[in-house]
């Protein structure tokens, strides 16, 4: 499976930062055995896919009604429109603050494939839960509970960050970033048969140029979704260059 590497600037970026969307843009596509992509704020997508050409844009929210009374939302329909081709769903920043529930997830899931979008759904366990041992279940839980029935298919990808490796430079142990994401291929392949083989699952939380080659060898990790070491071409160039190692 080439392996699928995504920047998500978060509340990130201004106008002043469309060169360095450009700069990242042109880095990314010359590493051809890797399917890459850069999620950056609403306020920025149309800007941005004028200026990067074929490279991929996406949002990083997507509503579950198509349009309505609902202020401040972005639909599907608004992202597909202003160009994107992909949104990130469920992320543990919107999870915890904007207490974002798994059937919510699961309905902003079939709304971006609704609107023509390819999906990244977020999962992964707090720190207490972790060391309550309860990460599978709760992981586990959220796979089979947000990701909708027609997840197969190629639009949709889960990833996996665990909440307190999240842009806290602490990374999850190769070992425990295999079980989880075999455990994961294993609910996959259960539901969605064949098919589930297929889903790509990534893993995300303080992925850098550092540990990129040692996360991307884990058997099941299939990309990554970064945070702060997307920001710049420079940071996020040597996780590419571990990607299309892999892929060659
Ligand atoms: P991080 O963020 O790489 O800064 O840890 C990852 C994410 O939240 O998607």
């Amino acid at each position: 499976m080439r392996k699928f590497i995504i920047g998500n600037w978060k509340m990130n970026g201004l106008s002043c930062d469309l060169d360095e969307i450009v700069t990242i843009s042109a880095v990314a596509q010359l590493h051809t055995s890797v399917d890459s992509a850069l999620c950056v704020p609403a306020t920025l997508i149309e800007r941005a896919v004028k200026a990067v050409g074929a490279f991929p844009i996406g949002g990083q929210d997507c509503h579950m009604h198509k349009s309505g009374a609902h202020t401040g939302c972005v639909s599907g329909d608004m992202l597909s429109d202003a160009g994107a081709v992909l949104t990130i769903i469920g992320h543990s920043e919107r999870r915890a603050a904007q207490q974002e529930q798994d059937s919510d997830i699961r309905a902003k899931a079939e709304a971006a494939q609704a609107a023509g979008l390819k999906a990244i759904l977020c999962v992964g366990e707090t720190l207490e839960e972790r060391e309550a041992g309860k990460a599978l279940e709760i992981v586990l839980g959220q796979v089979a509970h947000s990701l909708p029935d027609a997840a197969a298919g190629g639009w949709l990808s889960v990833a996996y960050e665990p909440v307190w490796a999240i842009g806290t430079g602490r990374v999850a142990e190769p070992a425990d970033v295999a079980e989880m994401h075999a455990a994961i291929r294993a609910s996959l392949v259960a539901r969605f048969g064949a098919e589930g083989e297929k889903i790509r699952i990534l893993y995300g939380g303080s992925m850098n140029g550092d540990n990129a080659a040692i996360l991307l060898a884990v058997p099941n990790v299939d990309g990554g979704l970064i945070g702060g070491a997307s920001l710049t071409a420079a940071k996020f160039q040597p996780i590419l260059a571990a990607a299309q190692a892999k892929g060659e």
